[in-house]
């Protein structure tokens, strides 16, 4: 089938490349002209696993070019709208980018067109678009409006699209359906050659659920609303096990064990960042608002999101008393690993206040460093984790790269000022880091100094909190 996405970030590249895997023809457009001419000639704009080997293939094989939003909606019978939906200053989605591929629909297609919305938007954009694209017509233009939300996670987008669990299909119109089937039968029946796996029987077929279009529309909020309360959940019980000697990895696993809570999503950290769960949360709750009800739960849940730096500050200020004059060494900046994005990263909000209280940042990480350089322009970036470390009073892990993991124990000792590590995510062994002699501070457990590092402490911390897996496995 001839498919358009407009819109090439991070949803719109993935929907893009993995439609024309599976073989369909595709038009991606970007309106943002540096990027587009870097898509043209071939060069990433964004750094997502599998991602540029997919592009480059779709597109040798002919099923994968870039151009102009015009071109784009000449080309498709079904459009998937991809554009950005960022938070406006009161919470609300700015819609004003879907606004404008909706009037350009209506201005240039003729005949009949299936639009999309794949961007997060709020319950009832589907019935706006509906309208605006039957009232702004010019050339004769049928069409119908589905929704068809993305469950991406950045990192493991192409993975996610080619093998998801469930895809959500909202509808009003048997022909709307009966394409959106048509474009995800591969998917469906998992009938593609996978760009990433050799045996994918384990993946399974996916669950595709037909709804309304405002029923899907909701989907999407209420599943990424949910998750974040998961999150702010599990970081509220981590404060209350720090006070009590509790360790909130024991407690995360105990509760995943039981099948109607589920494992995943409870890794206690320095809160949830990126460009979906902040907004979409704030976005539900100013639906939830506009409508009358009481959302005042998912309140508490950016609450408790929002207290997580200034408790990592606290403990940075417990031990090292006054932060003024002090080097501080982060390792990471993405909001978690294997993507290069920064946006509403809680390394962000971490820098300011370690800036703020005049403390010396030198940072590291992986892919993000690029990306966040623009926005904060005053902290030092270093070329690898020992050299951020150099001379520092404390190490901060703020994401959770694979390479933190296994930290040479050695080089991190003869950089670092004072061997104190705060560690955000709870990636490192507490065992393991007493007995390379560093003080240690983790999420939800108490802090450990070398001198503690005793067979009893090796016992009672063996599990190191490797995140977003579920806690069964974790305590395996
Ligand atoms: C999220 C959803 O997981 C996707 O299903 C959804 O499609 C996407 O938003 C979107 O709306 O487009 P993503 O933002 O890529 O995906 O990242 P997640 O893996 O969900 O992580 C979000 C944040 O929560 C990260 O900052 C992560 O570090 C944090 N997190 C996650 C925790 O602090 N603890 C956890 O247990 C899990």
């Amino acid at each position: 089938m001839k498919i358009s996405v407009i819109g090439a970030g991070y949803v719109g590249l993935t929907t893009a490349a993995c439609l024309g895997q599976v073989g369909h023809d595709v038009f991606c457009s970007e309106s943002d002209k540096e990027k587009l001419s870097k898509l043209q000639s071939g060069v990433m704009p964004l750094f997502e696993p599998h991602l540029e080997e997919v592009i480059q293939s779709t597109r040798e094989a002919g099923r994968l070019r870039f151009g102009s939003t015009e071109e784009a909606i000449e080309w498709g019978d079904a459009i998937f709208i991809c554009v950005g939906t960022p938070p406006l200053p009161n919470g609300d989605a700015d819609l004003s980018a879907i606004e404008a591929v909706a009037l350009a629909i209506a201005k240039r297609a003729s005949g009949y067109r299936l639009v999309i919305e794949k961007s997060t938007v709020p319950v009832q954009t589907g019935s706006q678009l509906k309208k605006h694209l039957s009232l702004h017509r010019s050339k004769g233009l049928k069409c119908d409006v589905a929704s068809n939300p993305e469950f991406l996670r950045e990192g493991t987008s192409v993975e996610d699209f080619l093998h998801p669990e469930r895809i959500v299909v909202g509808v009003d119109s048997p022909r709307a359906e009966s394409i959106l089937r048509e474009i995800y039968e591969p998917i469906v029946k998992q009938t593609f050659t996978c760009p990433i796996h050799t045996d994918c029987e384990k993946n399974g077929e996916p669950i595709f659920l037909v709804t309304d279009i405002g029923s899907a529309e909701l989907i999407k909020h209420a599943s990424n609303s949910f998750l974040a309360m998961k999150i702010s959940y599990i970081n509220m019980v981590a404060n209350l096990c720090e006070i009590v000697g509790a360790d909130v990895t024991k407690v995360a696993q105990g509760m995943g064990l039981d099948a109607r809570i589920g494992s995943f999503f409870l890794s206690p950290g320095i809160g949830f960042g990126g460009f979906c769960f902040p907004k979409d949360v704030q976005a539900f709750i100013r639906i939830a608002e506009k409508s009358g009800c009481d959302f005042s739960l998912l309140k508490e849940v950016e609450k408790i999101n929002q207290g997580r730096i200034g408790h990592v500050v606290e403990k940075l200020r417990n031990e090292l008393w006054v932060l003024r004059g002090k080097r501080i060494a982060l390792w990471g900046l993405a909001f978690k690993p294997n993507t290069d994005d920064i946006r509403f990263a809680p390394s962000i909000a971490l820098v300011s206040s370690l800036l703020q209280e005049g403390a010396e940042v030198r940072a590291y990480d992986p892919e993000a460093m690029e990306k966040a350089k623009s926005v904060l322009p005053n902290i030092t970036y270093c070329a690898d984790p020992y050299e951020a470390a150099q001379g520092a009073d404390a190490l901060v892990i703020v994401t959770e790269w694979d390479e933190f993991r296994r930290p040479d124990w050695d080089r991190l000792r003869s950089s670092i000022e004072r061997p104190l590590i705060i560690d955000g995510r709870n990636v490192l062994e507490p065992a393991e880091v007493t007995r390379q002699g560093f003080h240690y501070v983790s999420v939800g457990r108490q802090a450990l100094s070398p001198a503690e590092s005793s067979s009893e402490t090796d016992d009672r911390h063996t599990v190191a909190g490797v995140r977003n897996q579920p806690a069964d496995v974790l305590a395996s």
